[in-house]
């Protein structure tokens, strides 16, 4: 119940995201006034940023019920039946991951999608026949970190497609003060901005951080959370003055001392660290892009001059 008071409810308390919220204001908006189902959202981008919740904030502006899963979790046609077959018209029918649904779960969307039936054959061998459902009008609303590896129909069924960003600090900020207000926790605006300054543009890594520290205020201070406090358990914690973490400095390190810095597969470097190959493109990967300390090339991914003098590596000067 905690946890459900944390994520902001409506999009006038959601925070951030600006042209994302903007547009679907509008939406909602006509919608509601048509009283007629959303027309299906497409949210895509890196994880943590906030798609699951804004889906949550979608079902509540419309005022309908929202039916979560996701694609991994649905395995055959019958699994994805069970759950059309709960939606009331209107209703929000949320799949996080989608770029996981299995290819032949994926074609009965497609006519539920656009025309809201399906058409499945139920029975087996002697007893098999075509059996025609008929759907309320609903809203699919997709979500992924991959919207590249969605199949082209299924990406054209959607409406609304929208691309989330990674937060500048001053929105993280904000949420990171929400949500020590939320947890009952007292903190400055210097020790949020701090916080904020090494999140990662996500808001997901944001409050844990902020959880964090708010343990490490606790146990070493009075509980204010000051910039102070904050800068000391971010260290404990390795996340350093970039926000980077363990995981993201081995990334580079081990480009930098095995790959001469690139260019190099994504696949080499997830054999080398031993992480999983998605794990570094879909969480790890976005982020060092974004502030510049890796370079997509034709032939691999390729270390920056900012990212060796961030490490504190003489910079090649062939780079
Ligand atoms: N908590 C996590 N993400 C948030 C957001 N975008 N707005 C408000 N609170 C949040």
């Amino acid at each position: 119940v905690i946890e459900l008071s944390l994520r902001p409810q409506t999009l006038s308390e959601y925070i951030g995201q600006k042209k994302v919220t903007d547009e679907l204001k509008i939406y909602i908006e006509a919608a509601r006034f048509r009283n007629e189902a959303l027309d299906h959202v497409l949210l895509y981008g890196p994880p943590g940023l906030g798609k699951t919740t804004l889906a949550r904030v979608i079902a509540n502006e419309m005022g309908v019920n929202i039916h979560t899963t996701s694609g991994p979790a649905i395995e055959k046609p019958g699994d994805l039946m069970v759950l059309l077959n709960e939606l009331e018209a209107g209703d929000i029918f949320f799949i996080d991951e989608i770029h996981r649904l299995p290819r032949i779960v994926e074609e009965i969307l497609y006519s539920a999608m656009e025309d809201y039936f399906v058409d499945i054959i139920v029975g087996q061998d002697a007893t098999a026949r075509p059996v025609h459902f008929s759907l309320p009008p609903f809203t699919l609303v997709g979500a992924t970190t991959k919207a590249g590896s969605l199949s082209a129909p299924l990406r054209a069924r959607f409406g609304i497609v929208l691309r989330m960003d990674f937060y500048d600090e001053k929105d993280l900020e904000k949420i990171v003060v929400r949500t020590a207000n939320v947890l009952n926790s007292n903190i400055e605006k210097d020790g949020a901005i701090e916080i904020a300054r090494r999140s990662r543009g996500t808001p997901r890594i944001a409050n844990r951080l902020l959880r964090r520290v708010r343990d490490y205020t606790q146990v070493y201070a009075d509980g204010i959370i000051s910039n102070i406090m904050a800068d000391k358990a971010l260290t404990l914690l390795r996340v350093d003055q970039k926000g980077l973490d363990a995981v993201d400095r081995q990334i580079l390190t081990t480009m930098i001392e095995h790959y001469q810095g690139g260019p190099v597969g994504i696949s080499s470097i997830a054999a080398t660290i031993g992480e999983d190959r998605d794990t570094i493109e879909d969480m790890y990967e976005p982020y060092l892009l974004q502030i510049g300390f890796l370079r997509r090339t034709q032939r691999g991914r390729m270390v920056t001059a900012s990212a060796y003098e961030h490490l504190g590596y003489q910079i090649p000067k062939n780079i």
